[in-house]
């Protein structure tokens, strides 16, 4: 074996015990760095030209790890300017003073009337009271969101040519979604709904809202800023606009036409920095509307109290 070594491998057989013990050091080496990695201590950082490449490959991930209030990150994002480092006067604030029975009572009595909230997919061709639909809008841009940067926009659509339109693009990405793109399992889990890629609701409500996040902000003088936890802050905005619409005695249905939002943007005349969120139906239920028989699950099974 020895001999075998010497004339096949010369340097491993003079060096073996060098070779053992960089091989043992590697060993150790790789399971401290995935120990690290999985207890999420900072890893060493690895030499340039390592950390050159693997930037190159996961410049997303780690600029999404860095600043996880974007939800996007563009290459130019590094231009975003801060907000203006300003001190807001302050003004007084209180709430109307009610006593804990009222509270109850209203709570409870929010919570009926949002249980009576349904997904509607055949509307009334009825109208309905436009300042009724703007005030729910404007209540939906009351949400919070993150430093304030409001970062939403809702574009309403009364014109009928506009809802034709809206629905020629969504029913043809949606006919490619059901048959190639969502795949088998997730058209059967929407088998029980009764949903197809055909969306007579589209152009039967008397209005469609588009609700476009802003995936970072531009000013008036054109300058890009930062919309912090724009996601979430859009999402908030999308729930307030549901409760305001349903309280309105106004349906809708949330939907999120998969793989249209570029080319809704582009018909609305969106910019680049607004992302498609929601398309939501609003009007009145049709008469003969009927809607899946679900249940919702009750308090115990959502909230856990320590
Ligand atoms: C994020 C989200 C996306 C949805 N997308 C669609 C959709 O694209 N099409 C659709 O018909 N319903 C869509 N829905 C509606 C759900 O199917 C519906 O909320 C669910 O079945 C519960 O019914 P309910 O809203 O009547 O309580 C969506 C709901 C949510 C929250």
């Amino acid at each position: 074996m020895a001999g075998v070594l010497q004339t096949y491998l010369p340097f491993l057989a003079a060096n073996w015990q060098l070779v053992l013990m960089a091989l043992l050091a590697a060993a150790v080496l790789h399971l401290l760095l995935e120990r690290c990695r999985t207890a999420s201590i900072p890893v060493p950082a690895p030499p340039a030209a390592v950390a050159a490449a693997a930037a190159a490959a996961t410049i997303t991930t780690a600029a999404t790890a860095a600043t996880p209030w974007r939800d996007e990150v563009a290459p130019e994002d590094d231009d975003l300017t801060p907000p203006p480092d300003v001190l807001l006067p302050r003004v007084p604030f209180s709430m109307e003073s009610i006593s804990p029975e009222e509270m109850v009572r209203r709570s409870e009595q929010f919570y009926k009337q949002m249980n009576g909230r349904r997904s509607v997919r055949a509307f009334s061709r009825a109208p309905v009271p436009r300042q009724a639909v703007e005030s729910a809008i404007r209540a939906a841009g009351t949400a919070p969101s993150g430093a304030h940067t409001e970062p939403w926009t809702f574009v309403l659509v009364e014109s009928p040519e506009v809802k034709a339109a809206v629905r020629r693009i969504v029913e043809d990405e949606e006919e490619v979604n059901y048959r190639k793109r969502m795949g088998q399992k997730w058209v059967d889990d929407l088998a029980p709904l009764g949903t197809t890629w055909l969306k007579e609701y589209l152009t039967d409500a008397p209005f469609l809202i588009l609700v476009f996040r802003h995936a970072y902000g531009v000013d008036e003088q054109g300058q890009r800023f930062t919309t912090y936890y724009n996601e979430i802050s859009c999402n908030l905005a999308c729930g307030v606009l549901l409760a305001a619409l349903h309280q309105a005695g106004l349906a809708t249905l949330t939907s999120t036409p998969l793989n249209c939002g570029p080319r809704l943007r582009q018909l609305l005349e969106r910019p680049a920095n607004e992302k498609l969120v929601l398309l939501l139906p609003v009007g009145r239920p049709a008469d003969d509307c009927t809607v899946p028989d679900l249940t919702r699950r009750p308090l115990e099974r959502i909230m856990v109290v320590l």
